[in-house]
């Protein structure tokens, strides 16, 4: 890129920032059009014209940039206009249902579709020169993903920012129902007709099995992610929403070309928790998103720098042991190996790398009331800038986990940092005295101070633990080993600090309470009664119950400014593009 290129840009940039109208010399008038899908609905978009685009340059016909959004154009679809200055024509469309457009939203289901016939439209256009790009975060992303599905031949590049490559996996990860971020999404999304939410939200709970059938039509197959055949670059975060799925998606994109770059920030759509990290965390990120979607679309070049395939945050405590530890940016070719490294839990709230300590009682029996739920405190929730109502991030858990229907177990305090990156798990061993209950579990790290901030959780559902079409209820005594994806990290323990495993029953709002007695999300009786469930956790010689953590040698640190500014990358264009991202 030339200096006048950036000179240009950041311009334009700040007279985008400032709100400005663009009225270049010899600029194609911009216009709003309803664009008609092949079943006759209309799509509300808005299309920019890059300057010089009346002119013979391109021969008058230039790429294009689409996003296609539910949130209206006020939000991530106006961002296009940041790639004008570099001659590509950017387009904004509702998507189905949403804003300014007509029909019913669906989940995504129309997705696919309705990118097929927007690209068809935009390339038919005489100012098209047959090439179109897109770029997309969150709800865009998910969308613009969908787009891969009939393998258009105008799709030249995507952009795909913290999107789960199976949503099934967000919204009900081991059948557990995150009701709350559920229900603030759809209900936050710019819905045209607000009759049709009930319906949609039924169209949910129907679905809380992952039924190939329904949720197979919206997940990225093996099959779907053969057609990725263009340049592409993945924005994921570990405390994000979609994080595991998000990852996952950059394998399935990355799959065929090898040549997909990761950003793994510390946050994702947690932008509550940024000030936690203390190394270059917002112009690190924003900076090599923008980098990287000038890489897919051809307008810049990353080669000569040493940002390699994924770079990724290693997070740590925000002390000082934390700070010496970890807490900066890494960069590599692919994932370092991790050696899955076994912590078994035993009585007395011990966690060990020792299977067997002896002498110990072999389970631990706990009093879950549906009535009294675990509350929520930090993780990876939809925060409140972004329309949630969970708080997110690294927040203290001691006050939930002194309950009694909360097991602890902890790690001795390290005496060295203890490295891990790649996916948590946790292997239980479980039984019940009611026909349903829930199993939750939390990896906390624990400071010299006490406090004990949360670095990963999940939920498991016990009547989907086979994944099933259909609910398969458990019998009263009877010992099940369950395997838990805690999704994954990059995480210093620093010296000074131990590790917390928790195991309890719930941990609402994040997920549904489970009210024990089997019934599904859209029986006509659902909640129904709450039945108290006596649950136990095995720990003995035959059950062996454990977390599994990826301990990987200590990451090398990249000073991602430096790469930035020998990219080009300004500060200015950080700071306009940051802004737009609600940075
Ligand atoms: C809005 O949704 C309701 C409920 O599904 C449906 O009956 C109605 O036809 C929809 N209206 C429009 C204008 O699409
Ligand atoms: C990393 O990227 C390079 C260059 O794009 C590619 O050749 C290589 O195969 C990639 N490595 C992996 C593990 O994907
Ligand atoms: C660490 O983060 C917490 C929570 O955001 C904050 O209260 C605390 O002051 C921070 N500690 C340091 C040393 O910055
Ligand atoms: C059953 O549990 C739910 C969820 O915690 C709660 O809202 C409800 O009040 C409980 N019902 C009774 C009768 O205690
Ligand atoms: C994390 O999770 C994904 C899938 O959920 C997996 O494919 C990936 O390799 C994992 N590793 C790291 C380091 O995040
Ligand atoms: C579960 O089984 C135990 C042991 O047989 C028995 O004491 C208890 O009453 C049973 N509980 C329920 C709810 O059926
Ligand atoms: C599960 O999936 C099937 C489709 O395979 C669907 O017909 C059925 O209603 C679903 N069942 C439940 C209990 O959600």
């Amino acid at each position: 890129m030339t200096i006048a290129n950036i000179a240009l840009l950041l311009l334009a940039l700040l007279a985008v920032a400032r709100g400005q109208q663009e009225v270049g010399r010899g600029r194609r008038k911009n216009f709003e059009v309803m664009v008609p899908m092949s079943d006759g609905v209309e799509l509300h978009t808005k299309i920019y014209f890059p300057r010089d685009s009346t002119s013979k340059t391109n021969d008058g016909k230039f790429p294009c940039v689409l996003d296609r959004s539910p949130y209206g154009y006020g939000d991530m679809e106006e961002f296009m206009n940041i790639f004008l200055p570099f001659g590509f024509v950017s387009i904004g469309q509702d998507m189905r249902g949403t804003e300014k457009s007509d029909g019913n939203w669906n989940m995504f289901l129309d997705e696919a579709g309705d990118s097929l016939d927007m690209g068809n439209w935009i390339v038919q256009q005489d100012w098209s020169n047959g090439e179109v790009y897109t770029f997309g975060m969150s709800a865009d992303g998910m969308g613009s993903i969908q787009t891969i599905e009939n393998a258009p031949s105008w799709l030249k590049g995507q952009y795909v920012g913290w999107a789960p490559s199976r949503i099934y996996n967000v919204l009900f990860p081991h059948g557990a129902y995150k009701q709350k971020t559920t229900e603030d999404w759809v209900t936050d999304l710019d819905m045209a007709n607000e009759s049709w939410l009930p319906s949609l939200l039924q169209t949910i709970h129907e679905n809380e099995n992952h039924s190939d059938e329904f949720w197979g039509q919206v997940e990225m197959s093996d099959e779907k992610l053969a057609n990725v055949d263009f340049p592409n670059a993945i924005w994921a975060g570990w405390y994000d929403i979609f994080q595991a799925e998000t990852l996952a998606l950059f394998d399935g994109y990355n799959e065929k070309r090898r040549e997909t770059k990761l950003v793994v920030d510390p946050v994702g759509h947690c932008l509550e928790a940024q000030t936690f990290w203390t190394q270059d965390v917002v112009y690190g990120r924003t900076g090599l998103a923008l980098a990287q979607a000038f890489e897919v679309f051809g307008i810049m070049d990353l080669k000569r720098t040493n940002i390699k395939n994924i770079t990724y945050y290693l997070m740590s405590s925000n002390d000082t042991a934390g700070e010496e530890a970890g807490q900066y940016w890494s960069t590599t070719e692919e994932w370092p190996k991790h050696s899955p490294t076994s912590y078994y839990l035993h009585a007395g709230g011990v966690a060990s790398t020792q299977s067997v300590v002896g002498g110990e009682d072999e389970s631990t029996t706990y009093l879950y009331d549906p009535a009294d739920p675990v509350p929520t405190v930090g993780g990876n929730n939809l925060p409140h800038s972004i329309g949630g109502s969970i708080p997110c991030g690294p927040l203290d858990q001691n006050e939930v986990d002194d309950r009694d229907d909360v097991l602890v177990f902890e790690t001795e305090v390290m005496e060295d940092a203890l490295y891990l990156t790649g996916p948590l798990l946790a292997n239980l061993f479980v039984s019940s005295d009611a026909i349903d209950t829930d199993f939750s579990v939390k990896i906390s790290d624990v400071y010299p101070t006490g406090e004990a901030l949360i670095i990963s959780d999940q939920t498991f559902r016990m009547r989907w633990r086979e994944n099933g079409d259909a609910p398969d209820m458990i019998v009263n005594g009877t010992v099940y080993n369950i395997e838990v994806n805690v999704w994954n990290t990059s995480y210093a323990v620093a010296p000074g600090h131990a590790l917390r495993f928790t195991v309890s029953s719930s941990n609402y709002p994040r997920f549904s309470v489970n009210p024990n007695n089997g019934l599904l999300l859209a029986d006509p009786e659902y909640p129904g009664k709450n039945v108290t469930a006596m649950n136990t956790l095995h720990h003995s010689e035959e059950y062996k119950s454990k977390f599994i953590l990826p301990v990987v040698e200590k990451p090398k640190r990249v000073r991602v400014l430096k790469e930035l500014e020998s990219m080009g990358i300004s500060d200015e264009m950080v700071e306009v593009f940051a802004t737009r991202l609600g940075n």
